[in-house]
């Protein structure tokens, strides 16, 4: 990929149906970039892909498919393939956070966190290297978290995910980065969405936009190919006084 100029490349961001998803899809079509989008809830997935063709007809694919499972994943590349005759940037943005303290969280919200936070990366990555590869190189992005770094009480399975996303995205980098494909993590801190039934309303005042997260994937996108900045820290200029 080049530095100068992204129009008419193709990009797959799962969970792009709202937060910061959508918002990094929304300014990828504005640079040209044709988008599939991924989710589970396809009403919220067809609601998102209307907004996001509104000016920009033919550039949006709307998938709804569970990051958990690799075989929805590979049905959503293989729709992209056909649809766009092939793939050079996956945004793994996808994620849930269910928090709780260790002693009340059961397996099954466990087990949920891992599979979509963690699982559903490898899932994407697996499934669309190949096609990089086929392109000559391209660009994996994983939208990480600032807990991956700074633990909390009542979240440790959200900052064991984001922990490990950080040491996957790294090995990842190394792997690929011979044949062309970058890789890079964001870590934000808290950015105004609904994540984990929040009002995205909420601290909208203080907190990161998911426009702003979205500027960095493009500022990533537009580097240098010499260049490869592959973990991003990202928080508020001025969260609130504790
Ligand atoms: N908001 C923050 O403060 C913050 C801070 C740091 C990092 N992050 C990270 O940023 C990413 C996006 O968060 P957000 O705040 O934008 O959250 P959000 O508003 O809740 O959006 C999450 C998106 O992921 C989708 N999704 C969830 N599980 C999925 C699955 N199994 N398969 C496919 N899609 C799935 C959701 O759609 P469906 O529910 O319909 O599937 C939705 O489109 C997450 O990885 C999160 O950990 C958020």
């Amino acid at each position: 990929m080049t530095a100068q100029t992204l129009a008419g490349k193709v990009a797959l961001v799962t969970g792009g149906s709202r937060g910061i998803g959508f918002a990094i899809a929304s300014a990828l079509v504005r640079e040209g970039v044709r988008v599939a989008i991924t989710g589970r809830d396809k009403g919220s997935l067809e609601r998102a892909s209307r907004r996001l063709q509104a000016g920009r007809p033919g550039s949006i694919e709307a998938v709804p498919a569970d990051v958990r499972d690799l075989a929805e994943v590979q049905r959503t590349i293989d729709t992209i393939l056909g649809r766009f005759g092939g793939l050079d940037v996956l945004v793994n943005n996808a994620g849930i956070g269910i928090f709780s303290h260790v002693a009340d969280m059961t397996p099954e919200q466990w087990a949920a966190t891992l599979d979509t936070n963690l699982t559903g990366v490898y899932n994407c990555c697996h499934g669309a290297i190949p096609h990089l590869r086929a392109r000559g190189g391209g660009y994996i992005i994983n939208i990480s978290s600032l807990a991956g770094k700074n633990a909390f009480v009542g979240a440790a399975a959200y900052c064991a995910t984001k922990a490990g996303l950080n040491a996957f995205s790294e090995a990842l980098m190394l792997e690929l980065r011979h044949e062309n494909i970058r890789v890079s993590y964001i870590m934000p801190g808290s950015v105004a969405t609904g994540f984990s039934g929040g009002d995205e309303q909420r601290g909208v005042d203080w907190k990161i936009g998911p426009d702003d997260v979205a500027q960095i994937v493009l500022d990533l996108l537009h580097m240098n190919p010499r260049t490869l900045p592959s973990r991003v820290e990202v928080r508020p200029t001025k969260p609130p006084a504790k």
